[in-house]
């Protein structure tokens, strides 16, 4: 039987970067998926297809094999903490993941004096796990977006989320004030597909490396 591989993308921001260094690697989908409403697309490459997911769902279908490929961010993959593998790291979307808080209170705020706070963010997980390593309790409030909106209207007094350029904390009055991790978008794989379809992930992962290699020249 013909092997064939499907690889999940984000949609949003990771895509717009992900589809070039995929056309460098000989993958293009014969749509355009930022022009389409479709989720799965064709490529010129008879044997793969791309489905263009929501970004914190690339994981999900690659750990249940929905997908045997992925790209998805490092931010989006440790909350995830699935079984699956981090073969390349794209270094697109570089930002960090940041504990930050209003710049009056970081005025006067230690880290080290931490013992009790009230955390937004989409990072649940992370968070709960950053701050329990640390030996401090949280009380972690889910939010979907605009977490620096939280501090400003009183929902919590620290947030956990993604900086790049910094202007989004600037313009709320934000500081940094604890870094968790640095950020980038990884190629993952599914732990099945690595055995079962061996030829053709290592042949797309190898095309996908030697792209990112001749983008990076
Ligand atoms: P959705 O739109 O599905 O809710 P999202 O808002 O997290 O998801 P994007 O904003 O497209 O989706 O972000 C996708 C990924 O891009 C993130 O998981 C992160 O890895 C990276 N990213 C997010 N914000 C930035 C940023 N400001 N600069 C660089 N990379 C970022
Ligand atoms: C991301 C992130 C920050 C912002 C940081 O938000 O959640 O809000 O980018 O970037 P900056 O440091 O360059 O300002 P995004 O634009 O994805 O919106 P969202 O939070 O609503 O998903």
């Amino acid at each position: 039987m013909t092997e064939s591989l499907t690889i999940a993308l984000s949609k949003g921001r990771i895509l717009d970067d992900t589809l070039p260094l995929l056309a460098a690697a000989g993958i293009e989908p014969l749509d355009d998926p930022r022009k389409s409403r479709k989720l799965i697309f064709d490529t010129n490459q008879p044997n793969i297809k791309l489905v263009i997911i929501r970004a914190a769902d690339v994981p999900t279908f690659v750990e249940f094999g929905a997908a045997d490929l992925g790209v998805a961010g490092k931010d989006v993959l440790m909350e995830h903490d699935g079984d699956l593998f981090e073969l390349l790291d794209l270094g697109i979307a570089r930002c960090r993941l940041m504990v930050a808080e209003p710049a009056d209170i970081a005025a006067n705020d230690d880290p080290a004096n931490w013992s009790r706070l009230r955390i937004a963010t989409k990072y649940v997980k992370i968070a709960r796990r950053f701050f329990a390593a640390k030996g401090i309790q949280t009380e972690i409030i889910k939010l979907y977006g605009s977490m620096e909106l939280a501090p400003l209207v009183g929902l919590a007094d620290r947030i956990v989320d993604l900086v790049d350029t910094g202007n989004t904390l600037r313009a709320n009055n934000l500081v940094e004030i604890e870094h968790i991790a640095d950020i980038s978008s990884w190629l993952v794989g599914n732990t099945a597909s690595m055995k079962l379809k061996h030829e053709l992930m290592q042949s797309t992962i190898a095309a996908v490396a030697t792209a990112l290699e001749a983008t990076n020249e």
